[in-house]
Protein backbone atom coordinates (compact mmCIF):
# COMPACT_ATOMS: atom_id res chain seq x y z
CA UNK A 1 0.00 0.00 0.00
CA UNK A 2 1.35 3.53 -0.89
CA UNK A 3 2.33 5.52 1.82
CA UNK A 4 -0.70 8.43 2.92
CA UNK A 5 0.59 11.78 3.85
CA UNK A 6 -2.57 13.97 4.95
CA UNK A 7 -2.18 17.38 4.93
CA UNK A 8 -4.98 19.32 7.04
CA UNK A 9 -4.63 22.69 5.83
CA UNK A 10 -3.46 24.49 2.84
CA UNK A 11 0.50 24.94 3.01
CA UNK A 12 3.26 26.27 0.42
CA UNK A 13 3.86 24.26 -2.90
CA UNK A 14 7.34 23.94 -2.46
CA UNK A 15 6.28 21.61 0.99
CA UNK A 16 3.69 19.44 -0.64
CA UNK A 17 6.38 18.50 -3.48
CA UNK A 18 8.67 17.41 -0.74
CA UNK A 19 5.93 15.07 0.77
CA UNK A 20 4.80 13.76 -2.36
CA UNK A 21 8.86 12.07 -2.47
CA UNK A 22 7.69 9.75 0.68
CA UNK A 23 3.98 9.10 -1.01
CA UNK A 24 0.24 10.16 -1.86
CA UNK A 25 -0.69 13.53 -0.35
CA UNK A 26 -4.09 14.11 0.70
CA UNK A 27 -4.37 18.09 0.83
CA UNK A 28 -7.38 20.02 2.07
CA UNK A 29 -9.71 21.97 0.14
CA UNK A 30 -9.81 25.95 0.86
CA UNK A 31 -12.57 26.00 3.31
CA UNK A 32 -12.48 26.64 6.80
CA UNK A 33 -10.72 24.17 9.17
CA UNK A 34 -11.95 21.18 9.72
CA UNK A 35 -14.24 19.83 12.35
CA UNK A 36 -13.31 17.10 14.80
CA UNK A 37 -15.44 14.48 12.82
CA UNK A 38 -14.18 15.81 9.65
CA UNK A 39 -10.42 15.58 11.03
CA UNK A 40 -11.43 12.17 12.33
CA UNK A 41 -11.99 10.73 8.89
CA UNK A 42 -9.58 12.60 7.23
CA UNK A 43 -6.45 11.01 8.96
CA UNK A 44 -7.76 7.58 8.22
CA UNK A 45 -5.13 5.50 7.34
CA UNK A 46 -2.73 8.21 6.98
CA UNK A 47 0.75 7.45 7.82
CA UNK A 48 1.80 11.00 8.22
CA UNK A 49 -0.23 14.19 9.58
CA UNK A 50 1.12 17.84 9.08
CA UNK A 51 -1.35 19.96 10.80
CA UNK A 52 -1.65 23.14 12.30
CA UNK A 53 -2.44 25.07 15.53
CA UNK A 54 -6.45 25.03 14.48
CA UNK A 55 -6.05 21.21 14.56
CA UNK A 56 -6.61 19.43 18.12
CA UNK A 57 -4.28 16.17 18.13
CA UNK A 58 -4.86 13.57 20.63
CA UNK A 59 -5.07 9.85 21.34
CA UNK A 60 -8.43 9.50 19.46
CA UNK A 61 -7.50 11.14 16.68
CA UNK A 62 -3.83 9.07 15.84
CA UNK A 63 -6.30 6.02 17.12
CA UNK A 64 -8.45 7.59 14.01
CA UNK A 65 -5.56 7.21 11.82
CA UNK A 66 -4.60 3.48 12.81
CA UNK A 67 -1.38 1.74 13.59
CA UNK A 68 0.78 2.77 10.45
CA UNK A 69 1.11 7.02 11.82
CA UNK A 70 4.25 7.52 12.29
CA UNK A 71 4.60 11.00 12.73
CA UNK A 72 2.38 14.29 13.04
CA UNK A 73 4.37 17.44 12.31
CA UNK A 74 2.90 20.58 13.03
CA UNK A 75 3.64 23.73 11.06
CA UNK A 76 4.39 26.22 14.21
CA UNK A 77 6.82 26.36 17.10
CA UNK A 78 3.91 26.39 19.50
CA UNK A 79 2.23 22.55 20.14
CA UNK A 80 -0.31 22.91 23.17
CA UNK A 81 -3.19 21.69 20.62
CA UNK A 82 -1.13 18.45 20.30
CA UNK A 83 -1.52 15.57 23.49
CA UNK A 84 2.77 14.80 22.79
CA UNK A 85 2.49 12.30 25.98
CA UNK A 86 -0.86 10.35 24.23
CA UNK A 87 1.13 10.02 20.76
CA UNK A 88 4.29 9.21 22.35
CA UNK A 89 2.04 6.41 23.99
CA UNK A 90 1.63 4.93 20.44
CA UNK A 91 4.81 5.76 19.23
CA UNK A 92 3.91 8.39 17.06
CA UNK A 93 6.85 11.23 16.67
CA UNK A 94 5.82 14.62 16.68
CA UNK A 95 7.57 17.52 15.19
CA UNK A 96 7.31 21.24 15.22
CA UNK A 97 8.81 24.43 13.44
CA UNK A 98 11.52 25.99 15.83
CA UNK A 99 14.01 28.46 14.33
CA UNK A 100 12.49 29.55 11.16
CA UNK A 101 10.12 31.65 12.77
CA UNK A 102 11.92 33.32 14.97
CA UNK A 103 13.20 36.43 13.60
CA UNK A 104 9.41 36.89 11.74
CA UNK A 105 7.51 36.73 15.64
CA UNK A 106 10.36 39.05 17.25
CA UNK A 107 9.43 41.53 14.53
CA UNK A 108 5.93 41.34 15.08
CA UNK A 109 6.42 41.69 18.97
CA UNK A 110 8.40 45.14 18.56
CA UNK A 111 6.05 46.06 15.86
CA UNK A 112 3.75 46.02 18.52
CA UNK A 113 5.51 47.58 20.98
CA UNK A 114 6.48 50.71 18.29
CA UNK A 115 2.48 50.88 17.45
CA UNK A 116 1.70 51.08 21.40
CA UNK A 117 4.57 53.37 22.24
CA UNK A 118 4.50 55.54 19.29
CA UNK A 119 0.54 55.77 19.22
CA UNK A 120 0.53 54.86 15.66
CA UNK A 121 -2.57 52.83 15.34
CA UNK A 122 -4.16 55.11 16.97
CA UNK A 123 -2.58 58.29 14.77
CA UNK A 124 -3.79 56.07 11.85
CA UNK A 125 -7.31 55.38 12.99
CA UNK A 126 -7.56 59.12 13.93
CA UNK A 127 -6.69 60.08 10.54
CA UNK A 128 -8.68 57.57 8.68
CA UNK A 129 -11.64 59.18 10.68
CA UNK A 130 -11.13 62.12 8.98
CA UNK A 131 -10.52 64.05 12.29
CA UNK A 132 -8.81 67.68 12.11
CA UNK A 133 -5.73 67.60 13.02
CA UNK A 134 -2.21 69.70 12.77
CA UNK A 135 1.31 69.01 13.93
CA UNK A 136 1.78 70.45 17.62
CA UNK A 137 4.81 69.93 20.06
CA UNK A 138 2.45 68.42 22.99
CA UNK A 139 -0.09 66.33 20.49
CA UNK A 140 -0.05 62.22 20.75
CA UNK A 141 2.80 62.19 22.36
CA UNK A 142 4.12 58.71 22.85
CA UNK A 143 6.97 57.42 25.03
CA UNK A 144 10.48 56.25 24.13
CA UNK A 145 12.14 53.00 24.80
CA UNK A 146 15.69 53.89 25.70
CA UNK A 147 16.95 53.21 28.98
CA UNK A 148 13.35 51.51 29.57
CA UNK A 149 13.41 48.08 30.54
CA UNK A 150 12.32 45.22 28.37
CA UNK A 151 10.90 42.24 31.18
CA UNK A 152 10.83 38.94 28.33
CA UNK A 153 8.96 36.00 30.16
CA UNK A 154 10.49 33.21 28.31
CA UNK A 155 14.16 33.71 27.21
CA UNK A 156 13.88 31.12 24.54
CA UNK A 157 14.91 31.46 20.64
CA UNK A 158 12.48 34.22 20.15
CA UNK A 159 12.67 35.57 23.81
CA UNK A 160 16.32 36.20 22.49
CA UNK A 161 15.78 37.56 19.48
CA UNK A 162 13.59 39.85 20.93
CA UNK A 163 15.91 41.41 23.62
CA UNK A 164 18.61 41.79 20.37
CA UNK A 165 16.22 43.96 19.11
CA UNK A 166 15.52 45.83 22.00
CA UNK A 167 19.13 46.23 22.60
CA UNK A 168 19.17 48.09 19.39
CA UNK A 169 17.09 50.45 20.77
CA UNK A 170 18.75 51.43 24.07
CA UNK A 171 16.65 49.15 26.21
CA UNK A 172 17.89 46.98 29.62
CA UNK A 173 16.94 43.38 29.86
CA UNK A 174 15.49 41.59 32.49
CA UNK A 175 14.28 37.84 32.03
CA UNK A 176 12.21 35.08 33.73
CA UNK A 177 11.60 31.97 33.39
CA UNK A 178 11.40 28.14 34.54
CA UNK A 179 15.56 28.38 34.80
CA UNK A 180 18.43 30.95 34.13
CA UNK A 181 19.80 31.20 30.58
CA UNK A 182 22.90 30.09 29.43
CA UNK A 183 25.35 32.54 31.04
CA UNK A 184 26.77 33.28 27.57
CA UNK A 185 23.50 34.32 26.42
CA UNK A 186 22.78 36.27 29.57
CA UNK A 187 26.31 38.05 28.75
CA UNK A 188 25.73 38.40 25.13
CA UNK A 189 22.27 40.08 25.69
CA UNK A 190 22.92 41.91 28.77
CA UNK A 191 19.68 39.66 30.37
CA UNK A 192 19.28 40.24 34.23
CA UNK A 193 17.78 37.02 35.59
CA UNK A 194 14.77 37.96 37.83
CA UNK A 195 11.71 36.34 39.40
CA UNK A 196 8.48 36.44 37.96
CA UNK A 197 7.16 39.10 40.60
CA UNK A 198 10.09 41.06 40.45
CA UNK A 199 10.26 41.69 36.73
CA UNK A 200 6.49 42.43 36.56
CA UNK A 201 7.16 44.80 39.24
CA UNK A 202 10.62 46.62 37.33
CA UNK A 203 9.78 46.14 33.85
CA UNK A 204 8.26 48.89 31.60
CA UNK A 205 7.51 46.48 29.16
CA UNK A 206 6.44 42.82 29.28
CA UNK A 207 6.59 40.49 26.73
CA UNK A 208 5.16 37.20 26.33
CA UNK A 209 7.41 34.29 24.88
CA UNK A 210 7.10 31.10 26.83
CA UNK A 211 4.88 28.38 25.67
CA UNK A 212 1.38 27.66 26.41
CA UNK A 213 1.22 25.25 29.18
CA UNK A 214 -0.75 24.03 32.18
CA UNK A 215 2.02 26.13 34.45
CA UNK A 216 1.46 29.40 32.03
CA UNK A 217 -2.33 29.41 31.87
CA UNK A 218 -2.92 32.97 32.80
CA UNK A 219 -0.03 33.37 34.09
CA UNK A 220 -0.41 36.91 33.72
CA UNK A 221 -3.80 37.48 35.82
CA UNK A 222 -5.35 39.65 37.50
CA UNK A 223 -2.69 39.92 40.40
CA UNK A 224 0.14 39.90 37.59
CA UNK A 225 -1.01 42.66 36.16
CA UNK A 226 -1.48 44.97 39.60
CA UNK A 227 2.26 44.08 40.13
CA UNK A 228 3.19 45.91 37.10
CA UNK A 229 3.91 49.43 37.02
CA UNK A 230 0.85 52.42 36.22
CA UNK A 231 2.94 52.95 33.71
CA UNK A 232 3.71 49.61 32.13
CA UNK A 233 2.80 48.07 28.68
CA UNK A 234 2.28 44.28 27.99
CA UNK A 235 2.88 42.32 24.52
CA UNK A 236 1.78 39.21 23.93
CA UNK A 237 2.25 37.20 20.32
CA UNK A 238 3.05 33.52 22.18
CA UNK A 239 -0.77 32.11 23.34
CA UNK A 240 -3.86 33.54 24.51
CA UNK A 241 -4.43 31.63 27.25
CA UNK A 242 -1.23 32.71 28.89
CA UNK A 243 -3.06 36.11 29.63
CA UNK A 244 -6.55 36.15 31.50
CA UNK A 245 -8.07 38.26 28.97
CA UNK A 246 -11.10 39.81 30.87
CA UNK A 247 -8.40 40.49 33.94
CA UNK A 248 -6.36 42.15 31.64
CA UNK A 249 -9.68 44.44 30.14
CA UNK A 250 -10.42 45.52 33.63
CA UNK A 251 -6.78 46.25 34.40
CA UNK A 252 -6.14 48.59 31.48
CA UNK A 253 -10.37 50.25 32.20
CA UNK A 254 -8.75 50.88 36.05
CA UNK A 255 -5.46 52.45 34.77
CA UNK A 256 -3.42 49.84 36.22
CA UNK A 257 -1.29 49.42 33.12
CA UNK A 258 -0.26 52.17 30.02
CA UNK A 259 -1.29 49.38 27.07
CA UNK A 260 -1.04 46.15 25.93
CA UNK A 261 -0.41 44.93 22.27
CA UNK A 262 -1.47 41.44 21.53
CA UNK A 263 -1.40 39.40 18.58
CA UNK A 264 -3.16 35.93 20.43
CA UNK A 265 -6.23 35.69 22.27
CA UNK A 266 -7.91 33.49 24.16
CA UNK A 267 -10.61 32.22 22.42
CA UNK A 268 -9.65 32.66 18.82
CA UNK A 269 -10.69 34.54 16.97
CA UNK A 270 -12.95 36.32 19.51
CA UNK A 271 -11.38 39.20 21.15
CA UNK A 272 -12.71 40.50 24.40
CA UNK A 273 -14.82 43.26 23.13
CA UNK A 274 -13.60 45.78 25.93
CA UNK A 275 -10.49 45.53 24.20
CA UNK A 276 -11.63 46.20 21.00
CA UNK A 277 -13.12 49.99 22.11
CA UNK A 278 -9.46 50.99 23.71
CA UNK A 279 -7.50 53.33 22.04
CA UNK A 280 -4.03 52.17 24.17
CA UNK A 281 -4.33 48.73 23.00
CA UNK A 282 -2.93 47.46 19.51
CA UNK A 283 -4.51 44.40 18.10
CA UNK A 284 -3.22 41.89 15.40
CA UNK A 285 -5.06 38.49 14.15
CA UNK A 286 -2.20 36.04 15.02
CA UNK A 287 0.87 37.27 12.56
CA UNK A 288 3.45 36.38 14.57
CA UNK A 289 5.05 34.20 11.97
CA UNK A 290 2.76 35.43 8.84
CA UNK A 291 5.55 36.15 6.04
CA UNK A 292 5.10 34.40 2.49
CA UNK A 293 9.48 33.15 3.54
CA UNK A 294 8.56 32.17 6.66
CA UNK A 295 5.27 30.38 6.45
CA UNK A 296 7.19 28.48 3.32
CA UNK A 297 10.17 27.69 5.63
CA UNK A 298 8.11 26.23 8.08
CA UNK A 299 5.84 23.83 5.99
CA UNK A 300 9.57 23.05 4.05
CA UNK A 301 10.49 21.72 7.59
CA UNK A 302 7.52 20.29 8.68
CA UNK A 303 7.57 18.42 5.31
CA UNK A 304 11.12 17.77 6.03
CA UNK A 305 10.38 16.24 9.65
CA UNK A 306 7.62 13.65 8.04
CA UNK A 307 10.82 12.54 5.25
CA UNK A 308 13.12 12.11 7.51
CA UNK A 309 10.73 10.08 9.81
CA UNK A 310 8.99 8.21 7.05
CA UNK A 311 12.99 7.00 5.83
CA UNK A 312 14.16 5.97 8.98
CA UNK A 313 15.93 8.89 9.88
CA UNK A 314 15.60 10.81 13.06
CA UNK A 315 13.53 13.95 12.95
CA UNK A 316 15.35 17.21 12.67
CA UNK A 317 12.87 18.70 14.59
CA UNK A 318 11.02 16.49 17.06
CA UNK A 319 9.25 17.42 20.22
CA UNK A 320 9.85 16.06 23.50
CA UNK A 321 7.28 14.30 25.52
C1 LIG B 1 2.30 30.11 15.82
O1 LIG B 1 1.58 30.64 16.62
C2 LIG B 1 3.24 29.08 16.13
O2 LIG B 1 3.23 28.52 17.25
O3 LIG B 1 4.04 28.77 15.25
C1 LIG C 1 9.19 67.50 13.54
O1 LIG C 1 8.53 67.22 12.53
C2 LIG C 1 10.49 68.15 13.48
O2 LIG C 1 10.90 68.57 12.37
O3 LIG C 1 11.11 68.26 14.54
Amino acid sequence: ERTRIVVTRPIAHEAIRLLRQAGEVAEPGREAVLEPAELRAAVAGADAIVSTLQDRIDGPLADAAGPGLAVVATVAVGYDNVDVPALAERGVTVTNTPGVLTDATADLAFGLLLALTRRIGEGERLLRARTPWRFDLGFMLGSGLRDRTLGIVGLGQIGQAVARRARAFGMEIAYTGRRRADPAVEAELGARYLPLADLLRSADVVSLHCPLTEATRHLIDAAALRAMRPGAFLINTTRGPVVDERALAQALADGEIAGAGLDVFENEPDVEPRLLGMDNVVLTPHLGSATVETRTAMAVLAARNVLAVLGGDPPLSPVRA
